[in-house]
């Protein structure tokens, strides 16, 4: 099948049951935390999908062993770690080829790491990630494209990210842990990923405390040890599914979900009309006759997630009445606005603002991704499309 074209015929409910798969979001952060230790470490429930085979690919560039053990079942093992540079070729294919700085200045106390590609978004400057290396001790510039820091003398520091940013976080917490002395990174993300990592480095034999909440305090250690762990299921994921059984009319059964995890994108489906019920280790979902406007902003977690904005502005193409989603993490995705216009969506975007006034219908059309999310977005507006 050709994955760079999807044809869609639209205009059937979607019905069904579906297993999440693993965090996309956490495998990145956890398969490149793994490589901080010493030991192998094993990770279940690794989605299959390129991103991760990236991560994957520049671990093994700097010596990292990976290994595949059974389906989703993965094994790092950091202890082989030989080099400090990452690749361009690979590091532009992804914005988390940048958690590789973190992890070579926390092992090897140096890095050449190519400044990040991936989904274009907006700007997503890497600027909060050399101010958090500089205050462990970092000498950081940026040379031909590509951030060159070393760190002689790395100590424990408190640092305050300007804005809860999620790679930040995760950076910073690479480092912290391997790190002598106590870090505080206050304004922390709080997403349910980087609970995720935590959780892991701590079972590796890191001293970490308060991750969930935007304080988290780190007693470094000298080394880390392997563990076993099987990562969070995707709510990004799950919340797509659902978004589809709604948009369509339909009813789905998401299996292997984090109910709290999925809060926010729970009541916003719930306030465009969708009746949700929680069944054995997962979620029923059924779609409305007619779907409620609403509006929805965009906010680090626990807010509404900008991974599911996308997603939201298709169902509410078609809801009765006016809605506004205002994106405040990523105003690029407002874009999207454009391609379901194509569609016979009617939508104004204003800068961080999109005002949508519902339609009846949605047409076939040949329309563009613009990024991941934006991708599963056309997949649900074609689904309901005529
Ligand atoms: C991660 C997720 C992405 C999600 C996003 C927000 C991964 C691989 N990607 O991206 O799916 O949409 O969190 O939940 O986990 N910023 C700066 N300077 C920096 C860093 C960030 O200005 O140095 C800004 C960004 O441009 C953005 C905001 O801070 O406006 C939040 O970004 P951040 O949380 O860092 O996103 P990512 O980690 O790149």
């Amino acid at each position: 099948m050709n994955l760079d074209c999807l044809r869609i015929q639209g205009g059937k409910p979607l019905y069904g049951r579906i297993t999440i798969s693993g965090a996309k979001n956490s495998a990145l952060a956890l398969i490149v935390g793994a490589a901080l230790g010493e030991e192998p470490v094993v990770l279940e429930n690794i989605p299959d999908n390129t991103d991760v085979h990236v991560i994957f690919d520049l671990l093994r560039e700097v010596g990292v062993t990976v290994q595949s053990l059974d389906k989703g079942k993965w094994s790092v093992d950091g202890s082989t770690l030989n080099s400090s540079k990452a690749s361009y070729e690979l590091a532009r294919k992804l914005r988390a080829s940048f958690y590789l700085a973190g992890l070579l200045l926390a092992k090897r106390h140096e890095a050449v790491v190519p400044l990040p590609g991936g989904c274009f978004l907006g700007p997503r400057p890497v600027d909060f990630h050399l101010k958090g290396f500089q205050a462990f001790g970092a000498e950081v510039a940026i040379e031909h494209g590509c951030m060159i820091g070393k760190i002689t003398k790395p100590q424990g520091t408190r640092f305050f990210i300007n804005r809860s940013s999620m790679g930040t976080t995760v950076n910073l917490l690479y480092l912290a842990v391997l790190t002598p002395g106590t870090t505080i990174l206050e304004n922390a993300a709080k997403e349910p990923e980087i609970v995720d990592l935590a959780v892991m480095l701590n079972c590796m034999g890191a001293k970490i405390r308060g991750a969930g909440t935007d304080v988290i305090r780190v007693q470094g250690v000298k080394s880390l040890h392997g563990t076993d762990y099987s990562i969070i299921p995707d709510r990004i994921e799950a919340g797509t599914y659902m978004a589809g059984a709604v948009i369509t009319g339909g009813s789905i059964t998401v299996e292997n979900v984090i109910l709290t995890h999925l809060k926010p994108i729970i009541a916003k489906l719930k306030e465009a009309g969708a009746y949700i019920e929680e069944v054995d280790n997962g979620l029923f979902v059924a779609g409305p006759e007619i779907i409620r406007s609403l509006d929805v902003k965009t906010l680090p977690y626990p807010g509404f997630p900008t991974d599911m904005q996308s997603q939201m502005m298709a169902l509410l193409t078609l809801a009765h009445g006016t809605s506004i989603i205002t994106e405040n993490v990523f105003e690029n995705r407002l874009q999207l606005g454009a391609e379901l216009k194509r569609m016979g969506g009617k939508i104004k975007v204003d800068g961080r603002t999109a005002v949508i006034q519902g339609v009846e219908k949605l047409y076939g059309a040949s329309v563009k991704a613009l990024d991941l999310r934006s991708g599963a977005a056309l997949v649900l507006a074609a689904m309901a499309a005529v």
